[in-house]
């Protein structure tokens, strides 16, 4: 019996930009107000860990006061309904995919509802403020608790399972990224090579969108209700 086509969706800040979630570039995205190598590399978490600890609590603090938008509901009923795989790989932190209802997430950034301990790596789901003073519930470590994010200069989680998946699928959609960050910003390249047909769905031609074989442009929450019911309906062919 022949397998429904299976569909892998990389999606990035823009996907959450209507939930109220800044995202990183844009004109007043995180990294125009705060330097990265501030807060989101392992050497400014050793120097400052207070500060980097700060920027990921102030962040972790605003998840419960925010709603997963039309956007993550969308790809929750495609994976609900749809006759066929779908993964979503996202380089977002926030829980919104989750809370919309999709199941098949890889954080391959890791996720802000999580602690690292640097001492015994355990990773534990966390809510709440993290200290320079936490303490592991594991191995009792003090003071060693980070949060559970990839900071530039780390590996991004599941690159195994990531690479494998773009390889066997048969339509890869990229939403709400800018396509600065590597090694995401070149998945559209290894689908492609897999032989997948690819769609790019953000609110202006990201920098990789030469790569894609089609593309779509506008507000995520406005572009996916539509393009999951065409899916859905059988109208939208790959
Ligand atoms: P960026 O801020 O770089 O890009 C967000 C993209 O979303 C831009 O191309 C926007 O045009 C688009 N966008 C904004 N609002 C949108 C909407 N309503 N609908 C559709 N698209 C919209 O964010 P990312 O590409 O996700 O990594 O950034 C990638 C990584 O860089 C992040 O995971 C983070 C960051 O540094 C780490 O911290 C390791």
């Amino acid at each position: 019996m022949a397998r429904s086509p299976s569909i892998v969706i990389l999606t990035g800040a823009g996907i959450s930009a209507e939930s109220g979630l800044h995202t990183f570039r844009d004109k007043n995205g995180i990294w125009n107000r705060v330097r990265l190598e501030d807060v989101a590399t392992p050497e400014a978490f050793a120097a400052h860990p207070a500060r980097v600890q700060k920027f990921y609590n102030k962040r972790r603090a605003m998840l419960p006061s925010v709603q997963p938008n039309a956007a993550h509901h969308a790809l929750a009923r495609l994976e609900k309904t749809y006759d066929g795989l779908v993964t979503i790989i996202t380089q977002n932190v926030d829980d919104l995919h989750e809370r919309a209802g999709s199941d098949s997430v890889i954080h391959m950034h890791g996720e802000l509802n999580k602690s690292l301990c640097a001492a015994c790596g355990t990773s534990i789901p966390h809510k709440g403020d993290l200290s320079i003073d936490s303490e592991c519930g594991h191995c009792g470590a003090i003071g060693r608790l980070r949060p559970d994010v990839v900071w530039f200069g780390e590996m991004p989680y599941q690159m195994d399972r990531i690479y494998e998946l773009l390889r066997d699928c048969d339509l890869f959609i990229s939403i709400g990224t800018s396509g600065n960050v590597y090694p995401a910003a070149q998945f559209v390249q290894e689908a492609s090579h897999g032989g997948a047909h690819t769609l790019e769905i953000n609110l202006e031609p990201s920098l990789g969108v030469s790569d894609f074989a089609e593309t779509r442009h506008g507000k995520a929450g406005a572009l996916l209700p539509l393009f999951v019911d065409e899916v859905l309906t059988g109208q939208y062919r790959f």
